[in-house]
């Protein structure tokens, strides 16, 4: 008779065996991760190891772990080292790989039903709530990123203000234009948004900015002002609690007030600038996100939470399930057994099959405390204004943005040269910092300036990372100029 089949091992000791083995390796790696540069270029070689065919037969468990370590492992982002800063990355923590092993053992679906995960999730958004000092009524979700979490915020603030069925009817029974408001320093995933609730982005309005990168608010009330009187409805004003560009953060307290007054949603992205309120010195840089409608905020990035997970909040809890609440056949919810449980998180998100991303959280949190965690991110803070003073006071570099949190945005500066030419230069300079496995800061725009750009939210950096940035590319523009 041929025997059943599992996915189980055959010898489960020799499992364990490779599984420490897997496992002192990477606490090793992670350990010695410092040493090892922090990004460099798969070769090609590498590269066509993934376009192979699909194998029929299964591989020695040995050999597979070996592939990883020759292919896969050395040839990362980079964010899990002292010296990357490119865009808004996190460094996750050992504990939260650890964590990560016991989630996957679990292995469970947090949809809903009666299990421990609804309450883990459940009590990580109750903190989520009291760390931002918001209302302790409101509903929350975790999800993968801050992109899904304004996906939810913004499709409750639509449902919400519509002032129609928009769950029946949809948004073409509208008349009226349905209008939402932003900076132009917001981030991507609200354009996104907006197109998936199937606005059109002439939707959004984006208003202009001040010298600080954060919203005019006399621009605003008035194209809020001007679409009324065009027939359009105002639904959301989106505030920034960090911009992706240069970490400014609007007027918040102002921004709720003007959406109250024309009985408005206010949405806060603070994909990572929500967490200064866990700095006693830098909470009031985010003063007024707790009046915000809805939340969206990463702890994949400033909590320094191992990849991925976010977090959405929403002040009105029925308005939040009314966007989202779907009961089938087969998920009735049920008086007792595993169908029972006051907690279905599906009914608050569009996934049904959810992971438990919050047991990584809960333990990140209680290994470390928040004190410790607020420690941490005053310490990049202080970091980002340490780099600032670096660069102010060199001739040859030149501060681009103010340095408001965690992000500095500058550039060499040779004044012999254009600005096409300035651009090219410091468009090498960024290239070689990170090709020579130096540093990986990332680039943007300010102004029509090339910007290399360092956000810091590494829990591993020291400023004397910072002055290896620096010399280096000193030294590297000394050598192309
Ligand atoms: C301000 C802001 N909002 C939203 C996002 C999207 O977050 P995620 O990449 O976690 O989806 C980012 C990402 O950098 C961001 O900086």
């Amino acid at each position: 008779m041929t025997p059943e089949l599992t996915l189980d091992p055959e010898d489960w000791e020799k499992l364990k065996t490779l599984g420490h083995e897997m496992l002192d390796d990477m606490l090793n790696h992670l350990r010695d991760i410092r040493k090892q540069p922090v990004w460099q270029q798969i070769p090609n070689k590498v590269k066509s190891e993934f376009n192979v065919p699909i194998p029929i037969e299964g591989q020695d468990r040995k050999s597979i772990y070996k592939e990883f370590k020759e292919n896969i492992l050395p040839f990362p982002l980079g964010n899990i080292h002292p010296r990357f800063w490119g865009w808004v990355v996190g460094s996750g923590t050992p504990f939260g790989i650890l964590a990560e092993m016991l989630t996957a053992t679990m292995n469970t679906n947090v949809a809903g039903g009666e299990q421990i995960a609804n309450y883990v999730e459940t009590q990580v958004i109750e903190w989520a709530k009291e760390m931002l000092g918001y209302d302790l009524g409101a509903s929350g979700l975790l999800v993968s990123g801050a992109s899904i979490a304004n996906l939810i915020g913004l499709t409750v603030a639509r449902n919400s203000k519509a002032n129609y069925d928009i769950v029946k009817n949809g948004v073409q029974s509208s008349k009226k234009n349905l209008s939402f408001y932003g900076s132009t320093e917001m981030h991507g995933s609200i354009d996104k948004t907006i197109q998936l609730l199937g606005l059109g982005l002439n939707s959004l309005k984006k208003i202009a900015v001040d010298k600080k990168f954060e919203i005019r608010l006399d621009i605003l009330r008035d194209t809020i002002e001007a679409d009324i009187n065009a027939g359009n409805q105002p639904i959301c004003i989106i505030g920034n609690a960090g911009t992706v560009n240069t970490g400014s953060v609007d007027d918040l307290n102002a921004l709720a007030e003007i959406a109250k007054e024309f009985g408005m949603w206010f949405h806060v992205d603070g994909a990572f600038g929500t967490w200064c309120k866990l700095s006693p010195k830098s909470k009031n840089i985010v003063d007024g996100i707790e009046q915000a409608d809805s939340i969206a905020f990463d702890f994949h990035k400033w909590m320094y939470i191992n990849y991925d997970v976010a977090c959405v909040l929403v002040r009105n809890r029925k308005d939040h399930a009314d966007a989202f609440h779907f009961v089938g056949d087969y998920t009735t919810h049920l008086k007792r057994g595993t169908g029972s449980g006051e907690i279905w998180f599906s009914d608050y998100g569009p996934q049904l099959s959810r992971g438990f991303r919050a047991l990584k959280i809960w333990m990140t949190i209680k290994e470390n405390g928040i004190k410790k965690l607020g420690d941490l991110i005053e310490q990049n803070i202080q970091q980002a204004k340490y780099l600032t003073e670096i660069i102010k006071n060199d001739k040859k570099l030149e501060i681009l943005t103010p340095t408001k949190m965690n992000i500095v945005n500058f550039r060499y500066n040779n004044e012999s040269l254009d600005v096409d030419n300035l651009n090219k230069l410091n468009e090498e300079i960024l290239y070689q910092v990170q090709e020579k496995g130096i540093a990986v800061p990332s680039n943007t725009i300010i102004n029509g300036n090339f910007a290399i750009r360092v956000a810091i939210t590494n829990h591993r950096t020291k400023k004397e990372d910072l002055e290896v940035l620096i010399n280096s590319i000193l030294d590297i523009a000394e050598k192309l100029c």
